[in-house]
């Protein structure tokens, strides 16, 4: 118990500093709440002290009752604030944050490192940190501004008030059925893709389901034959799995298959629809003796389908899984560039045994995804929220890849030659060989534009005349000015 005396000499001295901002995003009768229990913590209100009543403390304040009101009834329910028998609001004895208490002198930063990291092939990563305006042909990036985030927030929303305890809970790790159900329905149709949503284990994009499926394919020293050019992340996730990776040429029917023969992998990582980063189409005959050498030799075929849905000219190629008798492909899919990468929605189809360890290990590394996030999206499928964006964002990835490729043809036409790639997000571009790249590319930055050269995809790290230009995610105003900027830092070079 506090005298009462204590009680009214500490809060006579409280000037209740209380700065209101009636501007701000977050309610007065927040603000009060939140500047109360900030005066708890810095020592300024103790235990036991008694607050000016709500009239009091409004006339001074020059807000209405109610709102002080309102602001101790929320600190009431955080357990700042208690009421006593006989009236009065007193900060509470048992506050909800007791400070804990230090055994030594505490440490201001966790630079240093008292122990060895276990030697591992992890590439080194940072933010990109593009200076503000940089035009970025982010080499698969969907345009997140097209994303229908107002249909989104409502199937979460909905999804909270309708199933909130069971989506906040722990849940079914191979993801929630509903999406499931939803993914199966789509994709049997587009793809050539099982129909029961028990075929489809729901992953966090399809990194994460790479990084799964490497985790139970592969033993320390194990080959994986992986497209060269190619996409670093995949290749990363079998190094960290103790894959050596051995590289397959691509050429303008994919990947030179027929070389898997005499290298006999444990896997082969590919992506047969678009293959990345050459936008290049596997053949039918490739596929034909992909899947045959797969089935001799007993190596297990990881097909990375991520961009299926964009294709502009003629008809997509169903995946490698449509046509898999002999159990030895996994299909991995992406919902990042049909919807939104944020969202960290991938999937993965495989043989019945190998869902089932793929869940297993999926248990161990992160549990499950977000189900309240899947049933939102399962929501959108459903109402074919997803298919409907699908459409629009293609009819505007084929004008925004026309804007780009007539912007090069009239800009840079003589030093960079492309083909309009039949589908995919991005232009494989050939450079004039006597042109230096990499100092191309550097002063392009500083123009304002960034794009990536060969080099970045390349198995060996070596140059070569090419590069990858994103054109979903800028507008076709923008893509004319990225280019603008290329012929710029390209002028500027010449002329140095
Ligand atoms: C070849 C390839 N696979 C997969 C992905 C998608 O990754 P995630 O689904 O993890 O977002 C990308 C995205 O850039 C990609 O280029």
């Amino acid at each position: 118990m506090c005298c009462a005396d204590v009680r009214c000499s500490t809060v006579a001295r409280w000037q209740h500093p209380i700065a209101i901002d009636p501007d701000a995003a977050l309610p007065v009768f927040l603000q009060i709440a939140r500047a109360i229990a900030e005066d708890v913590r810095r020592g300024r209100l103790k235990r036991g002290d008694a607050l000016p009543g709500s009239r009091t403390l409004a006339e001074e304040l020059s807000v209405h009752r109610n709102t002080v009101l309102a602001a101790y009834r929320e600190l009431s329910s955080e357990g700042w604030l208690e009421t006593k028998r006989g009236g009065g609001t007193f900060i509470s004895a048992e506050l909800p944050e007791t400070a804990p208490r230090a055994f030594a002198p505490r440490v201001a930063s966790r630079d240093r490192l008292g122990f060895d990291l276990a030697p591992g092939a992890f590439p080194h990563w940072e933010l990109p940190t593009h200076p503000r305006g940089t035009l970025v042909l982010a080499s698969g990036v969907p345009d997140a501004r097209l994303v229908p985030t107002a249909p989104l927030a409502r199937a979460y929303r909905r999804a909270l008030e309708l199933s909130g305890p069971a989506l906040l809970s722990y849940g079914d790790p191979r993801g929630a059925l509903r999406l499931r159900e939803a993914l199966a329905a789509m994709l049997s149709h587009l793809r050539g893709l099982p129909a029961d949503p028990a075929s489809f284990l729901v992953t966090r994009g399809s990194q994460g389901a790479i990084d799964l499926v490497a985790r139970a394919l592969i033993k320390p020293g194990d080959v994986v034959a992986v497209e060269a050019l190619g996409y670093r992340p995949a290749w990363s996730a079998f190094e960290a799995a103790g894959a050596r990776l051995v590289p397959v040429p691509v050429d303008q029917h994919g990947m030179r298959v027929e070389q898997l023969a005499t290298i006999k992998p444990r896997a082969v990582y590919a992506t047969p629809h678009h293959q990345f980063p050459t936008m290049v189409t596997m053949s039918a005959g490739r596929r034909l003796t992909l899947l045959e050498l797969a089935r001799v030799h007993r190596f297990a075929i990881v097909e990375d389908d991520y961009d299926f849905e964009f294709h502009y000219d003629g008809r997509p190629v169903l995946p490698l899984a449509s046509a898999d008798r002999a159990g030895v492909v996994v299909h991995v899919g992406t919902l990042s560039k049909i919807l939104a990468p944020g969202l960290r929605i991938g999937f993965v189809t495989a043989p019945a045994a190998l869902l089932e360890r793929l869940t297993s290990i999926r248990i161990v590394v992160d549990r499950q995804g977000d189900l309240a996030v899947e049933h939102a999206v399962a929501e959108l499928l459903e109402d074919s929220e997803v298919q409907r964006h699908a459409r629009r964002v293609k009819r505007e990835y084929h004008a925004r890849r026309d804007a780009l490729v007539e912007a090069i043809h009239e800009k840079l036409g003589g030093v960079m030659t492309v083909d309009p790639p039949a589908g995919g997000m991005a232009v494989w571009a050939k450079i004039d060989p006597s042109i230096d790249l990499d100092a191309w590319v550097t002063r392009a930055l500083a123009a304002g534009v960034a794009f990536l050269p060969a080099r970045h995809f390349a198995f060996d790290g070596r140059a070569r005349p090419f590069a990858r230009l994103g054109f979903a995610s800028l507008d076709p105003r923008e893509l004319r000015e990225a280019v603008r900027r290329m012929a710029l830092a390209l002028r500027k070079r010449r002329s140095a």
